[in-house]
């Protein structure tokens, strides 16, 4: 059990803060034009993703169990059919399919706190950053050889169980982040991109949104909230009794919020300043972070920590993703920890050679329409699997699940927030993604 409500609030905060903050949100903030995809996102994270983080919560913690055994006896005891423990199977592979591209990435910011290190970006321009990072995705051994280093650190930490020493860590690196992201902010105003930046998160053009990236948005706070899957459902069966699940969660979601909107506002004016472009892809972070950095007194050394810091914040989000599967392994079959976790690494290691020859050798190869490997592992997983799981767990916990246990968890009583309550889980969080979908099918 977490000793106190603050170490689950850092567990779930360290599952949450991640890749998904610092190099995804940016990277499709650029590609979707900006301030009209950042409200819609926001608002998916208030009216949708809050509200399933605190149904997983509760469910976790009525069920104390591994996600799958939480939802057999949920679904038991709520005279509902046991198919509903489906939601925790289709967690448990979405897990394996997210940690397998999550690592690759991970790998990335690996190999930059070497390249940081070595002073490699001293002085760079956008031009030779750029170049620096082509260069390197093109060398298939070098990104397959971080990758592995990743999960090899990932497999090792998660055989060993989440120790008290992740949460000591959590807490200093996490402040540090912030510190660290508050240097590029200031780099960012002092070389005269900020306003543009700031521009380009916060207009509403709306002529920049599809229908495609209404449903990416919507996925992405699934994915950066770590939601849709069993993972905080997972986290949530040691949450103590008497800990509030709405304000640990809204406590969560904010900081998750601020890290996101942080690593924004520190990027893109780096991308204005040297005439980048901000549709650029999944190398925005690794192509623009450099550069302020290089220009910097001190930068190898404040890169390198960056490089650190960000690998960490990987490191705790991969964790939770192979939590449900370890659990449930560790509790049906009464499996060795260090043993399951070795197997769940070397599959999803596999699977990650996928991406890894996506962005090289395998770049023309398409799995359905454009799609590279890289590309429909993310596609299924944040676009379908999650929202998916994130609708079915709305539901349940909405519709099926007996009010006396939600009630119980929550603390509720008659009133204002009790309606507020309903209202989300019941109509606006499944009606948001069923929305979207229809949206997406009929007009993507
Ligand atoms: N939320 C993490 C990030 O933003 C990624 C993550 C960890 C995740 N656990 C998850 C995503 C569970 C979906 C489901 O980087």
């Amino acid at each position: 059990m977490w000793s106190s409500r603050w170490l689950f609030i850092l567990a779930a905060a360290g599952s949450a803060v991640g890749l998904g903050n610092i190099w995804r949100f940016p990277y499709i903030t650029g590609e979707n034009g900006g301030g009209a995809f950042v409200l819609v996102y926001l608002i998916c994270i208030a009216a949708i993703g809050v509200p399933v983080m605190m149904a997983e919560v509760l469910l976790g913690r009525a069920g104390r169990q591994s996600p799958i055994n939480t939802m057999r006896a949920m679904a038991r005891a709520s005279g509902a059919p046991r198919a509903w423990s489906l939601i925790g199977w289709v967690g448990v592979l979405a897990g394996f399919l997210i940690l397998s591209y999550y690592s690759v990435v991970a790998g990335w910011a690996v190999h930059y706190v070497f390249r940081m290190g070595g002073g490699a970006f001293e002085g760079a321009d956008g031009a030779f950053a750029s170049q620096a990072f082509a260069d390197f995705l093109a060398d298939p051994w070098q990104v397959l050889g971080f990758h592995t280093l990743f999960m090899v650190i990932t497999v090792f930490i998660v055989a060993r169980g989440v120790s008290a020493g992740l949460e000591r860590a959590i807490r200093v690196f996490m402040p540090l982040l912030f510190v660290l992201l508050a240097v590029l902010l200031g780099y960012g105003v002092a070389s005269g991109g900020f306003a543009a930046g700031f521009e380009f998160m916060f207009r509403m053009d709306w002529s920049a949104l599809t229908v495609d990236g209404v449903l990416e948005a919507l996925g992405h706070a699934f994915f950066t909230l770590s939601v849709g899957m069993g993972a905080i459902m997972a986290y949530g069966a040691y949450v103590p009794r008497q800990a509030s699940i709405a304000s640990t969660v809204t406590t969560i979601a904010v900081l998750d919020t601020a890290v996101a909107l942080a690593a924004g506002l520190a990027i893109f004016p780096i991308v204005f300043a040297n005439g980048l472009e901000p549709g650029q892809g999944p190398g925005l972070l690794f192509v623009t972070v450099p550069i302020a950095f290089g220009q910097l007194p001190l930068g190898a050394v404040f890169g390198t920590a960056f490089f650190v810091l960000v690998s960490f914040a990987a490191i705790t989000s991969a964790i939770s993703l192979t939590e449900p599967a370890l659990a449930f392994a560790v509790e049906e079959y009464n499996a060795k920890r260090s043993r399951v976790a070795v197997s769940l690494g070397v599959i999803c290691w596999l699977l990650g050679v996928g991406t890894v020859l996506s962005f090289n050798v395998w770049a023309d190869v398409h799995v359905v329409g454009e799609l590279t490997v890289f590309d429909f592992l993310d596609y299924v997983t944040q676009k379908v699997m999650l929202p998916l799981g994130g609708l079915f767990i709305a539901v349940f916990v909405g519709w099926v699940l007996p009010k006396t246990i939600v009630g119980s968890q929550l603390g509720l009583r008659e009133g204002a927030a009790t309606l507020l309550w309903s209202v989300l889980i019941r109509v606006l969080a499944p009606l948001g993604v069923l929305a979207v979908f229809v949206y997406a099918i009929f007009y993507g």
